[in-house]
């Protein structure tokens, strides 16, 4: 048991090591107020969670890669410690069709509200990568992530700008980027919903 948690804690001592400088020296000016410590206590967490296994793929990721986990646990504000990746998509889908039909009802308001709530997405327990494939769990696949985050969630509020100052038809043109992110990550770690083993291919 003592030897068991030895080495997780060794775990995180690697892990930290690495990111804690650069999570510090890669905050910009806009995201200054976001504590790096706040986002490594939540990947500690994380990785507590996680099997041996995953664990030891995550360990193995790059530097920029942990940063960047490091980076979303701090950004969002809402973490939940019972669900899972589904369930948060579900969420997220509720908040993107509010904000869809909002923009479609000249309501900029609420198309600002739902794109704030869906960029602050609540995070599944254990993090993002208990739920993707395991033979993706490494840095090439992964490398993709900043990208993704950055035209959904990014994207989500440049369309709670627009959309604030009654730019309705800026609001739908950023709607359409961030549908691109949600359609480009589930091409690349998902695949078709649902799809059964138990049929002839
Ligand atoms: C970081 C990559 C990523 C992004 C970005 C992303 N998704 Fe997903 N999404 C996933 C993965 C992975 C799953 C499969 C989760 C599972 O089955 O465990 C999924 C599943 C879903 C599901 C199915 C949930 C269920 O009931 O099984 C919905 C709905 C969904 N996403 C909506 C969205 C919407 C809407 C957006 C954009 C606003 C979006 N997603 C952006 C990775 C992503």
């Amino acid at each position: 048991m003592s030897h068991r948690k030895l080495n997780v804690s060794t775990l995180f001592a690697c892990l930290l090591a690495i990111t804690l400088p650069m999570a510090m020296s890669s905050a910009s000016a806009g995201e200054s107020k976001l504590d790096p410590k706040v986002g490594m206590q939540f990947v500690q967490k994380q990785m507590v969670q996680m099997t041996p296994e995953l664990q030891q793929k995550a360990k193995a990721l790059s530097p920029e890669i942990k940063q960047f986990l490091v980076h979303v646990a701090a950004k969002h504000s809402r973490k939940s410690d019972t669900l899972t990746l589904a369930q948060v998509m579900q969420e997220v889908l509720a908040d993107y069709q509010a904000m869809a039909s909002a923009i479609t009802m000249d309501n900029g308001e609420a198309a600002a509200e739902a794109a704030r709530r869906l960029a602050d997405h609540r995070l599944p327990r254990g993090g993002l990568l208990p739920y993707m494939p395991i033979n993706m769990v490494n840095t090439q696949d992964l490398s993709v992530l900043p990208a993704m985050e950055e035209v959904v969630e990014g994207g989500s509020l440049r369309l709670a700008e627009a959309a604030e100052k009654g730019d309705m038809i800026g609001a739908a043109e950023h709607l359409g980027n961030v549908t691109r992110g949600c359609v480009a990550c589930h091409q690349h770690f998902r695949g078709q919903p649902g799809a059964s083993t138990l049929l002839r291919k």
